[in-house]
């Protein structure tokens, strides 16, 4: 057997991980390649909670939301000494180079193992799509469309019982989750944190709408939205929206946060063809002896990003989307 290679999935899980995982062990075994699988992210890896992976230990994953390696957001690898621990436990099991399937947080760990002479490369895997130099991140396309399920059946009972209906979903600092689902739901309102609201306007095109002819509506919140007063606090936007709407219009108006309900499921056809192309190409870059590197899917041609070069960027959220879904909205 050549040498050992770590995987890892790190940070909130999204479906598709679990195809990523299959496709990085079945190709580092094609190269003769040793691939180890590292349990709770960062969190398992101080810990040494590791072992080597068979091709049989991934039968069967490919259709599994989640992640069989587990996930976890470790503190201690933020400090100096637990991210030493975490480079001593990888030369203590002879891996060198790491596999690292996560959100941008999951990265910067990564960088600094880089740094610290281990190779690594890094896949995004997140729902929140908030991750630059790729279009698009493992895990986004199947909770949007888990969004969209949701939203479908809200609509038939929006829809008999004539109400406002206020839809949460996920993105604390990204619209990404928002944005796509409520287009592609028809949304009257979608709310996302690159584009700060005020209460009042929400209210008065519930109102315009209800000019229009329109018996129910369906608003989506990221739950990171950000009102342009600054005035922000703890409690749900759509708990808060919802309950100024119904006071100042009389509209009778329901809430759902749909949750972690968006993270689950068997991934998209998309999210596991994303998953497999990238972690086929992380095992080469391995296998050439690369590191220090991001993949990420570029107008569908998988493209190798420097990590600190791709950390720097931000990603743009494409807002056409939303003056689209303002135009589709007002008629
Ligand atoms: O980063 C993915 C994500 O699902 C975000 O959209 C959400 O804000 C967060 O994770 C929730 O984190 P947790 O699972 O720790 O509650």
């Amino acid at each position: 057997m050549g040498k050992r290679i770590g995987i890892l999935t790190s940070g909130g899980d999204a479906p598709g991980m679990n195809a990523a995982i299959r496709t990085a062990v079945r190709t580092a075994l094609h190269y003769d390649l040793e691939p180890w699988g590292i349990y709770r992210g960062y969190h398992g890896l101080i810990n040494g909670e590791m072992e080597p992976l068979t091709s049989r230990a991934v039968s069967g994953i490919i259709q599994r939301g989640g992640t069989i390696l587990k996930s976890a957001r470790s503190e201690k690898f933020m400090t100096p000494e637990g991210r030493a621990q975490a480079v001593d436990m990888l030369r203590q099991h002879e891996i060198d180079s790491l596999i690292v399937i996560g959100g941008d947080g999951s990265f910067r760990g990564a960088l600094s193992l880089q740094e610290e002479g281990i190779k690594v490369i890094c896949i995004p895997g997140t729902i929140d799509n908030d991750i630059a130099c790729t279009d698009y991140s493992i895990g986004f396309d199947t909770a949007v469309n888990n969004v969209m399920d949701a939203v479908n059946k809200i609509r038939d009972t929006a829809s008999s019982h004539e109400r406002v209906y206020l839809v949460e979903v996920m993105g604390r600092h990204s619209g990404y989750i928002a944005l796509y689902s409520g287009l592609a739901c028809g949304a009257d309102v979608i709310l996302i944190p690159e584009v700060p609201y005020r209460v009042e306007d929400v209210c008065k095109q519930i109102q315009r709408a209800a000019e229009l002819g329109k018996s129910f509506n369906i608003i989506v919140v990221a739950e990171g939205v950000k009102r342009i007063d600054g005035s922000q606090n703890s409690e749900s936007p759509a708990l808060q929206i919802g309950r100024y709407i119904e006071r100042e219009s009389g509209f009778e108006t329901r809430i759902t946060i749909l949750g972690h309900i968006q993270r689950g499921g068997a991934p998209t056809v998309r999210d596991r063809l994303l998953a497999s192309r990238l972690a086929y190409h992380a095992i080469e870059l391995i296998y050439q002896g690369k590191g220090g590197k991001m993949l990420g899917e570029v107008n569908q041609v998988v493209k190798s990003f420097d990590l600190a070069y791709a950390l720097a960027q931000e990603k743009q959220l494409n807002l056409d989307y939303y003056r689209l879904s303002n135009i589709l909205a007002s008629f």
